[in-house]
């Protein structure tokens, strides 16, 4: 069984792609420092692949403590880097901590990487490198822009990190950037999901909380945008899809030779409306959800959806999850949450 390391494995994307390397023929070992995750996706992990999966709990900052899972681990095949801070708000707020954990970490990383000669890695990115783009769909090639938030550079120097790490002489990384847009949804079996802390920020959690009686109710940011229905305009991919990428491209890394630097949209290539969102939730769940349209939320994008013909001709990989599905996913698991 080939080993991938999963650097953020028990997060929210993580513990997901966690299951899907595992269902093919993987051994995947999780690191991560339980920052933004709960100890309690161990015991769903475990539910739903059979057996326990390895952990290091370490902060992937701490050089000395990663190496030692370097030694230990011994054999890596790839390394699948979720680790980093994600909330765009707070790194507003903290851009110290964000260029510290999502840069620094990554430097870690590729640092023990190089010493240990563990060569294929696939990194994190985000549709947030578009910015506000001026077509759509956005393929790979439409310009990236200056991010809005420290959030956002941290993934925009990240790739750029990545680029110029590969193609520097001495080392053979071969590296996929994966572009996510909106990832939502949960395991079928409701043992993992997404555990927002606090108040949620993205719109799913939002949604299933007040469905869920948590939250009184939705506010849409805004219904006089350049829209179809003035709402703002996204691709929401299921979570189970977005982890079946992460195995599609180590499979494909782990055939190539150096150099390689490929950069992947992963999306359904649909963009839906907020209102389409609230109405597909309601028509999957059979729940009358309570919402009112609120002001625009500073800084959000207008629309943006993915071109996918680059992820669906190279990586030969496409979304098979249904938004409807994907929602009733999402409120099956705010149900579990809800009855524990
Ligand atoms: P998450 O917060 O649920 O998962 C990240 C995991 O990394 C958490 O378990 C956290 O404890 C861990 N972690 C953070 N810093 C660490 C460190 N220094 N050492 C060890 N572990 C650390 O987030 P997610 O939604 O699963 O996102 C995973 C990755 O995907 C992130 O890099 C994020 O920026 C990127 N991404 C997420 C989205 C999204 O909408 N969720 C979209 C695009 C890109
Ligand atoms: C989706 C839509 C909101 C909450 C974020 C990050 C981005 C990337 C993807 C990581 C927007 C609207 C939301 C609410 C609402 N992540 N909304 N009421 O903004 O596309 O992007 O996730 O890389 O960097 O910024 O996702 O889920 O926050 O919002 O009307 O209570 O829902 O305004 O139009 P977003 P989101």
């Amino acid at each position: 069984m080939k080993k991938i390391l999963v650097t953020g494995g028990a997060g929210y994307i993580g513990s997901h792609t966690v299951v899907a390397l595992h269902a093919e023929g993987f051994q995947p070992v999780i690191v991560d420092d339980f920052s933004n995750s709960s100890e309690s996706v161990l015991g769903g992990l475990r539910a739903i692949v059979g057996t326990d999966v390895p952990v290091h709990r370490i902060d992937c900052n701490d050089k000395a403590a990663f190496r030692q899972v370097f030694e230990r681990e011994g054999d890596i095949a790839g390394v699948i880097h979720f680790a980093a801070f994600k909330a765009v708000g707070e790194s507003v707020q903290k851009p110290l901590a964000y260029f510290r954990n999502n840069v620094g970490s990554l430097l870690v990383l590729l640092e023990l990487m190089q010493e240990f000669k563990v060569w294929n890695l696939v990194f994190s990115s985000s549709c947030t490198v578009y910015g506000v783009p001026d077509q759509l769909p956005v393929t790979e090639e439409t310009p990236t822009k200056p991010a809005s938030s420290p959030y956002g550079r941290t993934k925009q120097m990240g790739e750029d990190i990545l680029r110029d790490v590969d193609q520097a002489p001495g080392n053979q990384f071969k590296t996929v950037l994966l572009r996510y847009f909106n990832p939502i949804g949960a395991h079928p079996s409701g043992l993992i999901g997404e555990l927002p802390l606090g108040v949620p920020q993205n719109l799913v959690p939002y949604i299933t909380q007040t469905a869920a009686g948590i939250r009184e109710k939705l506010t849409i940011n805004g219904d006089t945008y350049d829209t179809p229905d003035g709402t703002n305009v996204r691709d929401y991919l299921y979570v189970g899809d977005l982890a079946q990428a992460h195995v599609v491209a180590i499979k494909r890394l782990l055939t190539l030779t150096w150099p390689v630097v490929e950069t992947y949209n992963v999306g359904t290539g649909r963009g839906n409306s907020v209102l389409e969102v609230v109405k597909a939730f309601e028509k999957a769940t059979g729940q009358a959800l309570n919402y009112s349209i609120g002001p625009p939320r500073s800084g959000d994008v207008p629309a943006i959806y993915a071109d996918v013909t680059r992820s669906a001709e190279q990586l030969g990989f496409r979304t098979s999850t249904s938004l409807e599905d994907a929602l009733a996913s999402a409120w099956r698991w705010q149900q579990n949450l809800s009855n524990e």
